[in-house]
């Protein structure tokens, strides 16, 4: 097994200072399980006692607040409320304000715990807050609270300045108090800047005053499909927005926690929804609506003198709620198609003496940027700013790779890097059947962990433009925040170290040994974390004799899993996997990752039977091509749970790789159909439709994909009334072991047929 391969080497490792050993050590993991680790830590002998006697002394605004911060921590973990006293103290909890506190950085921190009392120092109301996070993580650990704080010396502070997290509003809308529960969990996770993506093709969600269509017609959409029906025939508007009073308490909110507010109007691109509320913005004549399917669409913005000042109107309303220093203007994906076709904006590009869209482009930049500075503000963009002329304070985050970032920083930009390959959060995690919808190349919590921000190709004297990390939740497929949550924990909790740690400091190893005791946290604090990191996986396969084999593993790389075959919860004394089980085809597996002792979640549960083992569903296959897989979700409900599918939409064809054919006298498959709900600009043309025979197309099976043709049989016009299909396709006789392959012929859009399960009939 991989897992244990990678432990092996671990063990070959100095175990760092602090790590609480080995896996299985014991369960008296005493030691600091603190996440982000900090720059440097000294454990002692002795404890300090903690519980609902201890007091806290804070003898300034910024000690109580920072007290308030931990006492509220200790409400949640630990079931009381610290008592917060005025002054200093010589026993019990201490938040101390030093002037003379040493530390480069207006965010460093101290503690010292001995027996007698704890005491938090720091130059600054932030680096304070920090410091209470870090005492409250030493008052928990993997088994919850705990009654004592260990004696230590913690000195700290973050390697970068820009430790970010970007949710996206526009395509998911989510509530005031959704938000304040993120931004609580970014103080946990001492993140400092919340990049808050406010308009897009689907919705405009900040109320602006002058112009109240932008919300009225721009932040509401009717969805695809079904979805977008009622019972009664009716549209379903979709729609939200945050009014003025709503932005301002979330900035005030946080604010007090020390976390900046990076507000994004996405322009000249991903503006339907702006121009269907004010279609003279626009360089279409066609008449928008705010759209209801998810990728890249043509529609920008006009470049006219009228639009910039509009633009400008709306700036200047986002400037006077958002009193922090940046600015996002987005500037991505915007395709220029219909400023090609635009005779207006080709005369002016002839007037301004431009010779490319992107130079008008970046015309607008530079008039935005000038605006900003005016204000007081920097500009930020996509790294698509980069491709023309831009002015020199604007800032750069690096998105399609870190190229962007490197040739900003070269250029004397600074840059904020967050690269779609390891920190783009609407990518899955892991390969589990189990993750919800999403985009399924995996940003595992490993790969995420693994990112360096400063890339040893960057010059040295370059490299104090990186300002930091960023990590970004595109919410197409993330309808509930429980969605936003699945995506963002852990992985926050490898972003916090990631922008926080010294990179000499990090160990990915060690990272697991903390792990536990973060997702207890979670637990405590009600943050709803992904539990696929942690499952068990099976696969199972037919050896032939009536047996099963079936391996075990985990995603994150936690090697010991404990299993049980008599339906009981596994335990501690549970046998412990070590290779391939061979189990008879009618066996309940139970298993669950164990570290030091404990299972980190209930144990997952696994059925052998006959026929399960002559059955996968689509999550389960390969595609065909993989051009471009999705993991995407019926439309049959507008709130409620709905199928999920995987499905490359460019090419809708699913493989089974050797299916044990050889006894197999049918193929049934459970088809599904959801909204073909895409548009992808210059990709569109990748996409190619098999040609149907017949009047809905059919389904087709074949002996690998540029193999012969197995069988066919004609598609009805629509599914049952389930939304599914079940449909048996007779084999021909001794095909043997092949690779099927199924897939749906004909352009079926505005709905596309997709794989949910194929099953082998035997004779
Ligand atoms: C982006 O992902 N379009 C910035």
């Amino acid at each position: 097994m991989a897992t244990s391969r990678a432990y092996a080497a671990l063990l070959l490792l100095p175990l760092s200072l602090f790590a609480s050993g080995t896996f299985g050590a014991g369960a008296h993991a005493a030691s600091p399980t603190l996440i982000p680790t900090p720059i440097s830590q000294q454990s002692d002998r002795g404890q300090l006692r903690f519980d609902a006697r201890t007091q806290l002394h804070a003898g300034s605004e910024a000690a109580e607040r920072a007290s308030t911060l931990f006492s509220d921590l200790v409400q949640r973990s630990h079931g009381f409320r610290p008592g917060i006293r005025a002054g200093r103290a010589t026993t019990g909890v201490a938040f101390e304000i030093d002037p003379d506190f040493r530390g480069d950085s207006d965010e460093a921190y101290a503690i010292d715990i001995d027996a007698k009392r704890a005491v938090v120092r720091a130059r600054t109301a932030q680096g304070l807050q920090h410091g209470a996070v870090t005492l409250w993580q030493l008052a928990t650990d993997a088994n919850g609270p705990r009654k004592t704080l260990p004696a230590v010396h913690i000195e700290d502070a973050p390697r970068f300045g820009w430790r970010g997290a970007m949710l996206d509003s526009a395509r998911h809308f989510q509530s005031v108090d959704e938000i304040k529960r993120l931004i609580d969990a970014m103080v946990v996770h001492k993140l400092n800047v919340f990049h808050w993506h406010l308009t897009d093709d689907q919705g405009w969600r900040i109320e602006i005053k002058r112009y109240p269509k932008l919300t009225e017609v721009g932040g509401c959409r009717q969805p695809s499909g079904d979805a977008g029906t009622d019972a009664d025939g009716q549209p379903v508007r979709y729609c939200g927005w945050y009014t003025q009073a709503q932005i301002r308490e979330v900035v005030q909110y946080a604010a007090e926690r020390h976390i900046q507010i990076v507000p994004e109007i996405d322009i000249p691109g991903h503006a339907t929804a702006i121009i269907a509320a004010y279609p003279e913005l626009g360089t279409t004549t066609e008449p928008l609506k705010p759209v209801a399917e998810w990728g890249v669409f043509v529609n920008l913005l006009n470049t006219e003198e009228s639009t910039m000042v509009f633009m400008e109107h709306v700036l200047e309303e986002v400037v006077s709620l958002f009193p922090g220093r940046y600015v996002h203007i987005g500037g991505d994906e915007a395709v220029k198609d219909q400023w090609i076709a635009s005779p207006r904006v080709q005369a002016q590009m002839k007037a301004l003496g431009l010779k490319t869209e992107m130079q008008m482009q970046s015309r607008m930049v530079a008039r935005f940027e000038a605006f900003l500075a005016a204000r007081g503000k920097r500009l930020i963009g996509w790294d698509e700013i980069l491709e023309g002329e831009l002015p020199p304070s604007a800032t750069v985050m690096s998105w399609r790779g870190i190229e962007g970032g490197l040739q900003a920083a070269g250029k004397g930009h600074d840059v904020v890097m967050s690269p779609v390959s390891h920190l783009y959060l609407d990518y899955l995690q892991t390969e589990s059947p189990n993750e919800p919808p999403g985009r399924p190349t995996t940003v595992t919590l490993r790969k995420l962990y693994d990112f360096d921000p400063v890339p040893d190709a960057l010059a040295a004297d370059r490299r104090h433009h990186i300002l930091g990390v960023q990590a970004n939740a595109w919410t197409e497929h993330m309808r509930t925040f429980d969605r936003v949550q699945h995506a963002f924990f852990p992985r926050m909790a490898a972003l916090a170290e990631v922008g926080w740690s010294a990179p000499d400091a990090r160990s990915y190893d060690d990272f697991l040994t903390r792990l536990p005791a973060q997702l207890q946290r979670y637990r405590m604090l009600g943050i709803a974390h992904a539990r696929t990191p942690f499952e068990v996986r099976f696969d199972a396969a037919s050896t032939g004799d009536g047996r099963a084999s079936v391996a075990l593993s985990n995603a994150t790389g936690y090697p010991e899993i404990r299993y049980t075959t008599d339906g009981s919860e596994p335990t501690p004394a549970s046998p412990r996997y070590e290779a391939p089980l061979s189990l008879a085809q009618s066996a309940s597996l139970r298993a669950a990752v164990f570290v030091d002792g404990k299972p980190l979640q209930s144990a997952d549960r696994f059925a052998i039977t006959p026929s399960s083992l002559l059955e996968r569903t689509d999550e389960a296959l390969k595609m065909c091509t993989g051009a471009l897989m999705l993991r995407l979700e019926d439309d049959t409900t507008v709130d409620g749970e709905r199928a999920i599918f995987n499905v490359d939409i460019f090419n809708p064809c699913w493989e089974w790789t050797q299916a044990p054919l050889a006894d197999t006298r049918a193929v049934a498959l459970r088809v599904g159909r959801i909204p073909y709900y895409f548009q992808l600009a210059h990709d569109e043309q990748h996409r190619k439709f098999k040609p149907a025979t017949s009047a809905h197309g059919e389904a087709v099976l074949r002996a690998g994909c540029d193999g012969p043709v197995l069988a066919t049989t004609p598609l009805p016009a629509a599914p049952g009334k389930n939304g599914f299909l079940e449909l048996t396709l007779p084999l021909p006789a001794q095909v043997g072991s092949k690779d099927l392959c199924i897939y749906f012929t004909g352009d079926t859009r505005p709905a596309m047929w997709v794989l949910d399960r194929v099953r082998l009939l035997p004779h």
